[in-house]
């Protein structure tokens, strides 16, 4: 029994365990049924992955939630989207639940789902760039925080259904061209409202409807965003705020600010404005529990990067 996700294991629910013996060899009949893997799926896929709920596996109940570690073939297997069509056809392998904050490059998205929003996130691009979709789960109204790159698999996100949620917006959250690769055509399908830090704004590829400055909001449904200005990384590069009432908040920081430090900057005079806009306006009103979501790689929070800033100052970049 193991409680608690390490860092990059996803986590898989089967709902149908009945006529198996084990999991393993339910989900190995499954990926050998479908011929959807190189080789068969071997006993040791499955030595780490760790069955949350043992005695539920035992007893049949359902539903049964396995982790997957990172450098597990199975894994791979079920994020490929062939499989996973087919086997949602036969309602035995259902999507992730818990969201960690990584994805693979080309991988499957992870969501998140608050009382207010659902955020589901995705890498996109050669450059591992992440696409964020908002969807207000009250009035179905979607945001998307940088239409970065493969536009089909943004558009996927939106789903084709009569229910599927309306994208009524766009933020960009900086100029730089591996975050606006599909603005045009995913703008173009969907008539979004296109929003942009406004002294980024002319450097983009569409018109800009909303130019952002320090103190805007976005609407998101019957919710909001709150625009920061982070001025360094481009002068006129913005983070999104949502503030949870049920929890913490949520800071969507664009190449602002990553895991590890501040984003790239090119003068000493840049690196210090960003500094000082973090410090202000982030680190200085933000709780630790602040979760960050950047436009590169994996989410961190306010309270693991809290205890570099004097770092990050010292080294300059
Ligand atoms: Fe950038």
């Amino acid at each position: 029994m193991r409680t608690g996700y390490e860092k990059g294991f996803q986590v898989y629910t089967l709902t149908d365990c009945v006529a198996a013996t084990s999991i393993g060899e339910h989900v190995n009949a499954i990926a050998n049924d479908y011929q959807m893997f190189s080789r068969p799926v071997k006993s040791t896929d499955f030595a780490a992955a760790l069955v949350s709920t043992e005695q539920g596996a035992q007893r049949r109940q359902l539903p049964t939630r396995v982790l997957i570690p990172p450098s597990s073939a199975l894994r791979r297997v079920l994020q490929m989207p062939n499989f996973r069509r087919a086997s949602a056809g036969l309602d035995t392998v259902t999507g992730m639940s818990e969201y960690t904050g990584h994805v693979d490059p080309q991988g499957a998205p992870a969501t998140r789902e608050l009382p207010d929003i659902t955020i589901t996130k995705l890498s996109v691009g050669p450059m591992d760039n992440n696409a964020y979709l908002l969807v207000c789960r009250r009035t179905g109204d979607a945001l998307l925080i940088d239409a970065a790159n493969d536009n089909q698999r943004i558009s996927d996100l939106l789903g084709d259904g009569p229910d599927r949620p309306r994208l009524r917006s766009i933020v960009t959250t900086h100029s730089h061209a591996d975050h606006w690769q599909a603005l045009g055509a995913v703008a173009g399908q969907t008539g979004a409202n296109l929003y942009a830090g406004a002294a980024d704004a002319a450097a983009l590829p569409v018109p800009t409807d909303v130019p952002l400055d320090q103190g805007d909001t976005v609407p998101l449904g019957d919710c909001r965003l709150e625009v920061i200005a982070l001025r360094g990384h481009t002068p006129g590069s913005v983070a999104l705020l949502f503030r949870d009432p049920t929890g913490y908040p949520h800071l969507f920081t664009g190449d602002s600010l990553f895991p590890g430090g501040p984003g790239k900057t090119v003068t000493p005079q840049n690196f210090s404005s960003l500094m000082d806009d973090l410090q202000a306006r982030v680190f200085d009103v933000l709780p630790d529990d602040t979760w960050v979501y950047p436009g590169h790689g994996d989410d961190t929070t306010l309270g693991a990067e809290r205890p570099q800033l004097a770092q990050w100052r010292a080294r300059g970049w």
